[in-house]
């Protein structure tokens, strides 16, 4: 190779290696009532950006590229802190949920022998760690290489749940991934399932239904419900059922069926059992869409993941940039462990002791194709 050529290529590698470092910045991002300062910070890496703030964890916007180069923010959410506090049921955009995602049944849970009372704040249940759960407290937080890192204490009792909880949670962007690595110590035996309940619509936010997206979820089998959305306790095959993603499937195809699930929870709202269950990260999950190309693919050591359609969406929230959220115009793809774990022992479990170290890590892959 010429020496003009090889310089060319050096300097190419070098503006290549430039695009993919991650830029970290932090901003105020308003005060919460009683004055504590919440903080958000961007993390940018190439063309994908994020913001994470510090009140709930929650992942404010996610910028990513469609296939013809344009950007969009492809996350539900609220473009000031005041709305996410004082919006009540505000559907948990983006946040941390803990310390119990998803629901409880009867808000009671038994453990060594004793029954623990939760906030009951669903129908007869208690859902995603009660009143006032992990995305609506401030979270400390630090920059780390890539990202920042989150930390909490949760209180002994806190919630009705026992063992003082110490959580950490690092979003890191590299690359395309932003990848949120959760980790947490009780000094009490307790129970815990976290996750992120971010809302995505890879066409942009507010700017329709997510039914044209298609989806494939890795798992053969999933978590059927009673009328309150409590897991009966039966792991049930997917196949002939519309909760079948094994292969890309268009969202909307099978979400009017006569189906008793689907009728429950007014679209998909269940917890998918992983065919992964072995804890090391492998894929779980893919959306695309295709009219922009977008592409997310997510990968978990979670055993299970929750697929929501926004079904409880009603045009009542105003969100970013002044768009008003309608039925199915998001869907989470919550990983976690299995709703209402406690109260089933034949589900993996979600028991923490002391001198465990609870870890978990989900990735989410923005591409386009
Ligand atoms: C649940 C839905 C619930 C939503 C709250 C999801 O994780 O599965 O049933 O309505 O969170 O926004």
């Amino acid at each position: 190779m010429k020496l003009g050529a090889l310089l060319l290529l050096m300097m190419a590698t070098f503006v290549q290696a430039q695009s993919d470092f991650t830029k970290v910045t932090k901003k105020p991002f308003g005060k919460m009532p009683d004055g504590t300062p919440v903080e958000i910070y961007t993390l940018k890496s190439g063309k994908i950006e994020a913001r994470i703030m510090t009140y709930g964890g929650i992942l404010q916007a996610l910028q990513a590229p469609g296939r013809n180069g344009r950007d969009a923010d492809i996350v539900l959410g609220f473009d000031s802190l005041d709305q996410y506090v004082k919006t009540e049921n505000s559907a948990y955009f983006g946040a941390i949920i803990g310390r119990f995602a998803n629901r409880i049944a009867h808000a009671k849970f038994t453990l060594d022998g004793k029954t623990y009372t939760l906030p009951v704040n669903d129908g007869p249940n208690s859902l995603h760690g009660g009143l006032k759960g992990f995305d609506k407290v401030v979270w400390k937080a630090k920059e780390i290489k890539d990202g920042v890192e989150l930390t909490h204490v949760s209180k002994d009792g806190d919630q009705g749940y026992p063992g003082t909880l110490r959580v950490a949670v690092r979003y890191t962007l590299q690359g395309n991934e932003l990848r949120i690595e959760y980790a947490a110590a009780t000094d009490k035996d307790t129970v815990l399932n976290l996750t992120n309940h971010s809302y995505f619509n890879l066409a942009g936010q507010g700017t329709g239904t997510i039914l044209p997206e298609e989806l494939k979820i890795n798992a053969s089998y999933y978590t059927p419900t009673d009328a309150t959305q409590i897991p009966t306790g039966e792991i049930a095959p997917v196949a002939d059922t519309p909760f079948d993603f094994r292969k890309l499937t268009v969202i909307g195809a099978r979400i009017g069926e006569n189906n008793q699930q689907l009728h429950f929870a007014r679209g998909y709202d269940d917890n998918w059992a992983l065919d992964n269950q072995n804890g090391k990260l492998a894929e779980a999950a893919e959306v695309y869409d295709p009219a922009t190309g977008r592409v997310l693919t997510v990968f978990t050591t979670e055993s299970g993941i929750q697929f929501y359609t926004g079904n409880f969406l009603d045009g009542t929230l105003t969100g970013k940039g002044g768009h008003v959220y309608k039925k199915h115009y998001g869907l989470t793809l919550e990983t976690q462990h299995y709703p209402d774990s406690p109260n089933h022992s034949n589900f993996p479990t979600t028991e923490l002791k002391p001198g465990q170290r609870f870890h978990s890590i989900t990735v989410l892959r923005f591409s386009t194709r």
